[in-house]
């Protein structure tokens, strides 16, 4: 069985993990093109880590502009067998306020015109999305939680919107009426693509506002995103030294087989 390296994309507000032990900062390059930054390696415990921040330090990269195949396929290079995505979120439920954790298990993907996939152009591929989040490590973030005491929701489908603009109030309600728990503007294609890279993907969903649906509340900001992430930025990463110091040192194999996503996957007859 293959070594287990733990890749972590911080998203809006977590653009480093203190407590690595042997970190630096490497480039790594990607024919797909260029990823939102240097990747950080480094250690937790006896378990290697290479995180990304997702918009690169000082978030100079906009959702639609993030090159997600980059990004992946550089992890994928970096030896990355788990990867758990930190992303700021809205929050379309009551129950789910402001400073919330969910570990969300479904999602609707609504962006555009993002490249998705890396096959197409004489290699044809369509892996199953039917369980986009890999249950066993959704699990151990559930349990690391629970060590640490951080309150987590297991479950909730995240709407990935292309925003960069935030939504519509009419658009928070029709996805309230679709079921979602959470919005956010960056989660697809990444997700589809860890899938197409045989990596194990699971999010942690920080919900940082009520979006704009909430009668009470008022519409999103950047402000309150920020605000929010900063005083809950310790509790995420608290979590991943918890997941990391616990982390079996050999990948566990995905029960959804996530981690074997192309065995039944590809269309295209091989070279004669
Ligand atoms: N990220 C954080 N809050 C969000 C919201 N309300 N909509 C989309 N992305 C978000």
């Amino acid at each position: 069985m293959a070594r287990a390296v733990l890749g972590i994309i911080g998203g809006s507000g977590l653009y480093d993990l203190p407590g690595l032990a042997d970190a630096e900062w490497r480039t790594v390059a990607s024919p797909f093109g260029t990823p939102s930054d240097q990747l950080r390696f480094g250690r937790i415990g006896e378990t290697p880590i290479v995180f990304l921040p997702r918009h690169g330090r000082g978030h100079r990269m906009s959702p639609s502009d993030i090159d997600y195949r980059a990004n992946i396929d550089a992890l994928k290079r970096a030896g990355v067998t788990d990867l758990v995505s930190v992303s700021a979120v809205g929050s379309l439920r009551e129950d789910l306020a402001p400073g919330s954790l969910v570990l969300v298990d479904q999602f609707i993907d609504r962006t555009v015109g993002r490249a998705s996939s890396f096959f197409g152009a004489g290699c044809v591929a369509h892996v199953s999305m039917a369980h986009p989040i890999a249950p066993r490590l959704a699990d151990r973030l559930a349990a690391a939680a629970e060590a640490e005491d951080i309150p987590v929701t297991r479950g909730g489908t995240y709407l990935v919107m292309e925003g960069p603009q935030f939504s519509s109030r009419a658009e928070s309600e029709l996805y309230r009426s679709w079921g979602a728990a959470v919005i956010g503007m960056t989660n697809m294609p990444e997700a589809k693509l860890a899938r197409e890279a045989e990596i194990a993907y699971a999010t942690v969903a920080m919900v940082t506002d009520y979006d704009c649906w909430h009668p009470d509340r008022d519409a999103v900001t950047v402000d309150q995103v920020v605000a929010v992430m900063g005083a809950n930025r310790g509790k995420a990463q608290r979590l991943i030294a918890r997941l990391a110091a616990d982390f079996p040192a050999e990948h566990e194999p995905c029960p959804i087989g996530s981690d074997r996503a192309l065995e039944h996957a590809v269309m295209t007859a091989p070279a004669a």
